[in-house]
């Protein structure tokens, strides 16, 4: 079977795509899946900052891996048990056409059985990231935040993904629309969730159960280079993080 290849994505910025993303695998792995991360924002690399990783101008990247010459075990580094990362720099941010989908999808295929799943973290622009990202992956991940600005956000980049769906990769999947900084409470959290639900409806997917709240102890543990559920297991967001990783996995079988 082999690993399942996972972008978590909107052509928002700021909606908590790179943490949902961390935690996310940190869980996984810590429940003993295997886990690989593609840091694919070479603008800010947060995703390698939060692994822990110093950027420098020296390491290997996705760039490096997608333009020949190294595999992707050679720019795989280790972030603990079960857990690596493919770092990000600035020379990721410069990504461009002659970075091939044909050639990501071989060197894909050489470590897939070597993960259960592969997590790429993108930028919000859309541009060449999301293109490859989008063409090599069998699910997408759409984070939004329950805001007027989101709903706008989504429906760009479910269109994004459907032309995806109708050009490079036919097996591309929505796994699902995931709440970050949720809100219930409010009449305009409420109305955002119906709306989204109406476009999840259209694009064939859902919206998950699990929802992520707002919590300060989320911006510390990644600062800390240290996975919510590990950080601050007994709270509601270590407790969502873990809902949210069941359903995933239940949703992308
Ligand atoms: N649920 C949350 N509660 C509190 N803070 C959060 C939450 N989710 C994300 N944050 C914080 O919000 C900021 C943006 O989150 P993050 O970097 O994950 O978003 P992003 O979508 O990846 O952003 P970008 O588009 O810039 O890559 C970070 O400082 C993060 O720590
Ligand atoms: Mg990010």
């Amino acid at each position: 079977m082999g690993a399942k290849v996972i972008t978590y994505i909107n052509e928002k910025g700021g909606v908590g795509k790179t943490s949902v993303c961390y935690n996310t695998a940190w869980e996984l792995a810590s429940q003993g899946k295997r886990i690989l991360m593609i840091d694919m924002d070479g603008q800010k690399a947060n995703l390698t900052f939060f692994s822990g990783v110093l950027r420098t101008d020296r390491m290997k990247t996705i760039v490096d891996v997608l333009k020949g010459g190294i595999s992707l075990e050679d720019a795989t580094v280790a972030v603990k048990e079960n857990l690596y990362i493919i770092p990000a720099n600035m020379a990721v941010a410069e990504i461009g056409m002659d970075a091939k989908i044909s050639r990501f999808r071989s060197e894909l295929k050489v470590v897939k059985d070597s993960y259960d799943y592969v997590f790429i973290d993108v930028n919000p622009s859309p541009g060449w990231g999301h293109y490859l990202s989008l063409s090599v992956s069998d699910f997408a991940v759409v984070i939004m935040l329950p805001d007027i600005a989101s709903l706008e956000g989504n429906s760009g980049i479910l269109e994004s993904i459907s032309e995806i769906q109708e050009t490079t990769n036919e097996k591309l999947q929505i796994a699902g629309i995931l709440f970050n900084r949720s809100n219930d409470r409010t009449n305009l959290g409420k109305q955002v969730q119906e709306v989204a639900k109406r476009m999840a409806d259209g694009a064939e997917t859902t919206i998950f159960e699990s929802k992520i709240p707002q919590a300060v102890s989320l911006s510390e543990c990644v600062a800390a280079h240290i996975g919510i559920t590990e950080y601050d297991p007994g709270s509601r967001a270590a407790g969502s993080v873990k809902d949210f990783v069941a359903e995933l996995e239940r949703g992308v079988v």
